[in-house]
């Protein structure tokens, strides 16, 4: 295993671990795999809902998501009917089932209309039977926000809505690609804010190749002025089969400049570091929520593209960046039969050593980066430092530390866990990666 002083050496933007195994890493199963089978020995308690809108206003060039800009009638009009099929089937082979978490993402979920939406949240709570009292978060993108949508979305319980604005200088989202009007912005933003949506994120994207560190405090402070509760600073990584991807380049340095001057800002504007991206206002909080941990509970994606969590399999739809094979992906998930949703045919099987290690990159990366050492050694009844002696190395460069209960990410680690993630995969994770043939 390589080490992570060599790793860090190397680059401080190895890759973003939101997900482990990536989804680059999911292949065809040798033979189908029964939905019904698959979930049986679950628990199904607390799970999270995720539904996923694979249509956008625009194709974003840093974008590599699955989703398709401005869809043809033909495409976009079967999709929620698809979707219904879909979650009678999967409600069906899952059986008694609890929700404590519902997300929409995508693409864009507001591209829909207030009609659709609507329609949406109908599949969420009377098919999937997921409560509108539940968390419930909303992806938009600013042209796509109305008063009438936020209406919709709030008398439907939603309680984040979590929009990408990126940047708030016209030249940079140029550079990205992004057509975007700041007056847009600007409406969108009060629109949110007057909507009664309890928590508001805005996401910013840094690292563009015209972005100074004055534009980059510039767009966190015109994100401020709107006090969101959440605000996700992403470093931009230029992907395969994007626009950006022949067209403009980023550079190490440049990110973690930009990195330290937006984590400082936030800090001394009372946000307190959650993640590498996300900072959070701690002044509102739930009261009475049902309990979620992210890094053993189990997740329940519907759509094209959604991923679903159990403990041995990761699955989900096959998974596309080029439009052409998104489109393709979608017109076949549109098309297929009831039978066809009760089966799972692509994604990972995860073996005791990999489940071992997504727990400990989820745990450190993202469950507010501790990982509850005791708890570990009780859901599999084996021990973190034998099971993971290399930890030690962390140790050694002072990006975490350890206490009676659990080992945690330094100032220092959350900086680099672009590096601290993908150091974490296995062997045969990234192999599969490495051979995957995107398209
Ligand atoms: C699901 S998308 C955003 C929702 C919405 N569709 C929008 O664009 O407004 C989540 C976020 O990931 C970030 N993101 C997407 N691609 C990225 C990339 N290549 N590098 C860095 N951040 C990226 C962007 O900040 C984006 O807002
Ligand atoms: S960034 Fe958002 S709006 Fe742009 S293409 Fe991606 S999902 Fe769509």
């Amino acid at each position: 295993m390589i080490h992570l002083k060599e790793l860090i050496q190397q680059s401080p933007y190895q890759g973003y671990a939101y997900a482990y195994p990536h989804k680059t890493a999911y292949r065809f199963f040798e033979k189908p795999l029964s939905l019904r089978d698959l979930w049986k020995k679950e628990a199904k308690q607390n799970l999270f809902l995720y539904v996923h809108i694979p249509f956008c206003e625009m194709r974003c060039g840093f974008c590599n998501l699955f989703t398709v800009a401005n869809p043809k009638q033909p495409l976009y009009a079967p999709y929620l009917a698809a979707l219904e099929r879909q979650a009678k089937q999967v409600r069906e082979a899952l059986e008694s089932i609890q929700f404590s978490r519902v997300a929409l993402g995508g693409g864009t979920p507001t591209y829909l209309s207030v009609e659709e939406l609507a329609q949406v949240f109908d599949i969420i709570q009377n098919v999937m039977g997921a409560s509108s009292a539940l968390p419930t978060s909303v992806e938009m993108s600013p042209k796509t926000v109305s008063v009438e949508k936020l209406q919709l979305l709030k008398a439907q319980g939603v309680t984040r809505a979590s929009i990408g604005i990126q940047s708030f200088v016209a030249e940079e989202l140029k550079a990205l690609g992004r057509p975007q009007r700041l007056t847009e912005v600007a409406t969108a933003l009060r629109a949110i804010k007057a909507s009664g949506i309890p928590f508001m994120n805005i996401d910013l994207m840094y690292g563009s190749a015209t972005q100074t560190p004055t534009s980059w405090q510039y767009s966190i402070e015109s994100a401020l002025a709107y006090e969101p509760e959440e605000i996700f600073l992403y470093p931009l990584y230029i992907r395969p089969l994007t626009g950006l991807n022949k067209r403009t380049t980023t550079t190490d340095d440049h990110r973690w400049l930009l990195y330290q001057l937006g984590k400082s800002l936030l800090e001394k504007n009372g946000y307190r570091q959650i993640t590498k991206r996300l900072f959070r206002k701690e002044e509102k909080s739930f009261t009475k929520v049902p309990p979620y941990y992210s890094v053993e509970d189990g997740m329940v994606g519907i759509g094209v593209g959604a991923r679903s969590y159990t403990k041995e399999v990761h699955y989900s739809t096959e998974y596309a960046v080029g439009s052409k094979g998104i489109k393709t992906l979608i017109e076949s998930y549109n098309q297929q039969t009831d039978q066809a949703y009760q089966q799972v045919v692509y994604g990972v099987q995860l073996t005791k050593q990999e489940q071992k290690r997504r727990y400990v990159i989820k745990a450190l990366l993202e469950d507010e980066n501790r990982l509850l050492t005791k708890r570990y050694h009780r859901y599999f009844g084996t021990s973190l430092s034998q099971d993971f002696p290399h930890l030690e190395e962390l140790f050694d460069l002072k990006l975490a530390e350890e206490d009676a209960e659990k080992i945690y990410l330094t100032s220092e680690g959350l900086a680099y866990s672009d590096v601290i993630g993908p150091w974490l995969y296995s062997a045969s994770v990234k192999d599969l990666m490495q051979t995957y043939e995107l398209r």
